[in-house]
């Protein structure tokens, strides 16, 4: 492919990309290396005058949001072909879980905890976004999120700093590959930098504050995972963090991510965030917070313009520096040497595979049913399903209510952060249980009723219909939750109840005495306490995208089995927020003993006659579901845990064993999770940290030995100091199906 004009004479891709990148920006005016520090918003369809000649005149490195690909292609022919030095676009656009084929939200693909899946699901996404262009994605979102009040909590893969690394890692391997330059690989971008998910009261945009030692060991983790994986961007994140605004924070960008971890990666603002550090009262004005950007090493600005506006002017006032600015810019013009646009700035679709084929929507589907999250699963005595409610029997339902605002609704399954997502390609719960009755020639009667119009819906006026096709059906499914416009961006709750009249609705069903599954779609977890004891199962589907209604329907009626765990934790009550498994032990740690509720206090009881602990007076101090948490169809039971190495020296190996055994009459897949705690540390420790997991296959009866290796180094924490340190002493460790084991082995680490 020939090269953009002007470039041929002392360019070429042989040569090493530092070269060619100092090369380019020995030729490049200052005006144009400034243009390079800018990302431009378009969505106009179409390549308007003015974003021609701006692009033309070098002032623009990005566009995003363009999935046009004639305008895509368009633009990318004026930067290359008509621009004095013919530097391709960068073409940003966020595909956080899917393109046009939906995937589950991310914290629903957490909750598969099957890092290959998310990884294949990023790299389908990336080649469908690849077919208009795309080469850049905001994705993967990576803040540690422990307030289910924050709406971006759906965009997390949850609490845990391990899980949420080795996630993130796969779905940045997904888009990236293992050469940008692959034809449908896209860069991934690290976000948001850092602390977003501590947000006051789980307001969004609201402030932060993280003391240095928790911000090291919890919040930053996966963002080092990432940088050390080589995750092609990173983004600052909007948050105040601890008095000095993330998008204006040199300590964060330079101290920790360039100098201490070596970063060489380009960072991007998050939209309009640099101009927001003068809201924030952080800078004076536009020129104050071009410089604070500037000096944080943020290489490009996001839609706000403060560079475009006052970069020029700042160097000419030697507050910035000529080789400042050659740094920035050699960020970002590595990315476009890396990503291979300088010989291929254009798209051929042709080249890229359909969106939404078959194997696509296949492999939604797959991870849909992984993602899906079994919390409860039993009998109901008196009815003719006397057996575990789940999974349903064609063989024994003669009629089959379908109730809720969600059984049919293609548009609401797909969750939030879906621009190019669209219904019709999205398969319902009810369109897959009408194809499965079809497929399987059963006579099954379907009663349809929606009880709501959708799930803010306070008027009770459609709960007759829904209760009279209860009423004669054999068993009832329910598929309510939260609209997807509930979650996400700017869409935080102060409540996480099912919203509207959901639960009256769950309530007047439940009085015809039918059994009942709950299937909830939510882009967080809720507080189900008011309804829990009402039906007889509940699948939590998160919002499973595109595929949910098939992967929905093959896990009740038992094509699929469950094998989700809960990458958060379910609280009680809406008081206990945040609550989380790897809390710190406090000085005065509850136990069931100490733990007595209010209505069980005596008439002036006496000040300390109540134990004096941690622990809330009017709700139990666990939580509904504990991390990791998840049922299948069939019970599995963990004995003979064991430790290999009583007493392992610094930089040696831990190894566990545990015996599983698949007690019951089905196949079923466990997540294995692998937990320590370090009894006394130089700072205080988590009572349990998750530190490895492995899916494990399990026939009928089957019994499986699994050892667990992990090396000392992932025992790890920063100091008072903030040095990564691993300290002699006396573990405890767990091998379990969630984190609320309370079986546990002990080990000691030795100094040399
Ligand atoms: C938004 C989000 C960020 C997203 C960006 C571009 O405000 O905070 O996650 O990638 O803007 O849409």
């Amino acid at each position: 492919m020939s090269l953009s004009p002007n470039l041929h004479l002392v360019d070429n891709e042989k040569m090493p990309t530092e070269q060619r990148v100092k090369n380019l920006l020995s030729r490049m005016t200052i005006a144009e290396k400034i243009g390079q520090m800018s990302q431009v918003q378009s969505y106009a369809g179409w390549l308007t005058d003015e974003l021609a000649a701006d692009i033309k005149a070098g002032k623009i490195g990005s566009i995003i949001n363009e999935v046009d690909l004639d305008t895509v292609n368009a633009m990318q022919y004026v930067a290359t072909k008509e621009s004095r030095l013919g530097i391709p676009l960068l073409i940003g656009r966020d595909v956080i879980h899917g393109f046009k084929t939906i995937f589950p939200i991310p914290l629903g693909q957490a909750a598969s905890w099957q890092p290959d899946l998310i990884r294949q699901a990023a790299h389908v996404s990336a080649l469908e976004a690849a077919t208009t262009g795309v080469n850049w994605t905001f994705a993967p979102m990576i803040d540690i999120s422990r307030d289910p009040r924050w709406g971006r909590i759906a965009e997390s893969f949850g609490e845990d700093p391990y899980l949420t690394s080795v996630l993130g890692v796969a779905m940045s391997e997904g888009y990236q590959t293992e050469d940008l330059a692959n034809t449908g690989a896209i860069a991934a971008c690290a976000k948001h930098f850092v602390g977003y998910g501590a947000a006051e009261s789980g307001r969004d945009y609201n402030t932060t504050n993280i003391p240095e030692n928790e911000l090291r060991n919890v919040y930053l983790k996966p963002f080092k995972a990432l940088a050390d994986h080589g995750i092609a961007t990173f983004m600052t994140a909007f948050n105040d963090l601890n008095g000095v605004p993330a998008s204006g924070n040199d300590w964060l960008t330079q101290t920790v991510l360039r100098e201490e971890w070596q970063y060489s990666g380009m960072v991007v603002s998050d939209w309009d965030s640099i101009k927001e550090l003068s809201v924030h009262g952080f800078t004076a004005n536009d020129k104050e917070a071009a410089l604070a950007g500037f000096n944080a090493g943020i290489n490009m600005e996001m839609a706000s313009s403060t560079y475009q506006d006052h970069l020029l002017t700042l160097l000419s006032e030697g507050k910035i520096s000529l080789a400042q600015i050659d740094d920035m810019v050699s960020g970002i013009l590595k990315l476009k040497f890396d990503l291979g646009l300088f010989e291929q700035p254009f798209t051929n679709p042709e080249q890229l595979p359909e969106l939404v084929n078959p194997q696509h929507l296949a492999l939604a589907k797959e991870t849909a049913i992984k993602s899906c999250v079994l919390l409860k699963n039993q009998g109901q005595t008196g009815s003719k399903l006397s057996q575990p409610l789940l999974p349903l029997s064609l063989d024994k339902l003669n009629s089959l209510a379908v109730i809720g605002p969600f059984a049919d609704d293609g548009y609401e399954q797909l969750g939030t952060w879906i621009f190019d997502g669209e219904e019709q390609h999205s398969q319902t719960c009810l369109s897959a249980i009408k194809q499965l009755i079809a497929d399987t020639d059963t006579d099954l009667t379907l009663h349809v009723a929606k009880g709501v119009e959708n799930s803010r819906t306070t008027s009770c006026d459609g709960f007759e219909q829904a209760v009279n096709c209860a009423a004669q059906s054999d068993a009832v499914v329910m598929v309510l939750g939260e609209e997807s416009i509930l979650s996400g961006e700017a869409h935080s709750r102060s409540t996480i109840d099912l919203p509207g009249a959901q639960e009256q609705l769950i309530e007047a069903i439940s009085a015809t005495g039918k059994p009942i599954v709950l299937v909830i779609m939510a882009g967080r977890q809720l507080t189900l306490g008011n309804i829990i004891d009402k039906v007889d199962a509940i699948l939590y589907a998160w919002h499973p995208g595109s595929m949910g209604g098939p992967a929905i329907v093959d896990l009740l009626f038992g094509t699929a089995a469950p094998s989700g765990k809960l990458p958060v934790t379910f609280p009680r009550v809406l008081g206990q927020i945040p609550i989380y498994y790897n809390q710190k032990n406090t000085g005065r740690p509850v136990t069931d003993a100490s733990c007595i509720h209010m209505n069980d206090i005596e008439a002036r009881a006496p000040q300390t006659s109540l134990g004096m602990t941690a622990s809330h007076l009017d709700t139990h101090y666990t939580p509904l579901f504990p991390f990791g948490f998840g049922l299948s169809y069939s019970t599995v039971e963990y004995s003979n845990l064991t430790i290999l190495t009583p007493s392992v020296s610094l930089g040696g190996t831990v190894k566990a064993c545990v015996e599983i055994t698949n007690t019951g009459s089905r196949e079923m897949e466990e997540v294995v999770q692998l937990y320590t705690r370090d009894l006394v540390a130089s700072v205080t420790r988590p009572v349990k940290e998750l530190k490895a997991f492995k899916t494990v296959k399990l026939a009928a009866k089957e019994r499986q030995t699994v050892v667990f290796e992990i090396n000392t180094d992932e025992l790890a924490f920063y100091n008072r100091q903030m040095q990564l340190v691993t300290e002699a002493g006396d573990f405890q460790l767990w091998i379990a199906g969630d984190s609320a084991s309370t079986n546990y082995v002990e080990f000691t680490l030795t100094e040399n």
